[in-house]
């Protein structure tokens, strides 16, 4: 069986292809990163007219990487929420035309459960129950997944994403957007303990709140001079802190042995090197999908839309909208 997959949520384009449950037979992902870094963001009107115009060249791409004709595809499985509600419409009305034009199934996967399947693809030994901590450039979420399929968010950002974090504080230092993995680079060389910085949340419940920090750190540069690698260590701990504490504490409480953490902030060594540590002595297993895996692609929808269609029958209609605020608990 073979699923053609399509990402479009925010900045990246993306397509793939995958046989049956988990062979990956082709996974591009054009970045517009360096069209949107000038603005510190995304600008959502130029990320929906440059995936109208690159997407159909990433689909045939992907198509003749995995050397599958159109016509073989069995299934169409298409991001349709949460995300920007522009480059959403060009991804998903591209599924459904294909699906059409093949006559076969579309399904369309909330990003957030995607991310999820990252973890899905590459671990079919590890399998739920698990608790999945979800950190990318728009989340910042904890969720208890029972099973594939039936998710239950127990934390999650009150204000900034912890990518969103990174991003923000690259700015202050002159890096440009995305700051995520430059601010990791950085950090090897910088002394975490040569600015104070608050654990925001740390020991209360097990929601998230970034924002403070980033504005802890703006205040502490308006007064002083650091060195861009301090900044970006002390930053880069003060976040890894409280992300692998919250998340170890919620896998005591509720007794789960297996912790995979997901999305774009995943990449990040630190947060790595920390949860292997701290996760292994305390006897947990924990998962790290490849950094491929972690920044958004089409393979992960392409894994969570076969499994949606074979396990769970979900088939959607050609009336399916974006839904650009769609939470996790919303996933049928
Ligand atoms: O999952 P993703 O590709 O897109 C969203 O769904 O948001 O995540 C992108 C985010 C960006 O904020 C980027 O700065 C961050 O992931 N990121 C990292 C690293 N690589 C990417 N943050 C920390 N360390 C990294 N190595
Ligand atoms: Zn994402």
């Amino acid at each position: 069986m073979f699923t053609l997959g399509i990402e479009t949520s925010c900045d990246e384009t993306a397509a793939a292809v995958l046989a049956d449950e988990r062979r990956l037979l082709a996974n591009i992902i054009y970045s517009q990163a360096g069209l949107h870094s000038k603005y510190g963001g995304v600008v959502p009107e130029i990320a929906s007219r440059n995936h109208l115009k690159k997407l159909p060249f990433i689909i045939k791409e992907a198509l003749e990487r995995a050397e599958v004709d159109i016509s073989q595809i069995d299934l169409v499985g298409a991001t349709y929420g949460p995300g920007l509600v522009g480059p959403l419409l060009v991804g998903l009305s591209a599924a459904k035309g294909i699906a059409y034009a093949l006559k076969r199934p579309l399904v369309g996967v909330n990003h957030l459960e995607g991310h999820i399947f990252a973890h899905y693809l590459e671990y079919p030994q590890g399998p739920p129950p698990l608790l999945a901590l979800l950190v990318s450039g728009g989340h910042t979420n904890l969720i208890r997944v029972e099973r594939y399929g039936d998710y239950r968010t127990i934390g999650r950002t009150r204000d900034d994403a912890a990518g969103e974090a990174f991003d923000k504080v690259g700015k202050l230092i002159g890096i440009d957007y995305p700051a995520g993995a430059a601010i990791d680079r950085l950090s090897k060389e910088g002394d975490p303990e040569a600015i104070a910085l608050p654990r925001p949340m740390l020991n209360t419940g097990y929601d998230f709140s970034f924002a403070g920090l980033k504005t802890a750190m703006a205040y502490f540069l308006k007064e002083h001079r650091a060195k861009r690698e301090d900044v970006a260590a002390s930053f880069q701990r003060a976040v890894v802190d409280v992300l692998v504490a919250k998340t170890l504490r919620a896998a005591a409480e509720f007794k789960i042995k297996k912790i995979a953490a997901v999305g774009g902030v995943a990449a990040n060594s630190e947060l790595r090197a920390r949860f292997r540590r701290e996760a292994e002595a305390l006897g947990l297993e924990i998962y790290f999908p490849s950094s491929i895996l972690c920044t958004d692609n089409a393979a992960m929808i392409a894994a969570a839309a076969r499994f949606k269609y074979e396990e769970l029958g979900q088939e959607d209609p050609m009336t399916l909208s974006p839904e650009p605020s769609l939470e996790l608990s919303h996933t049928r």
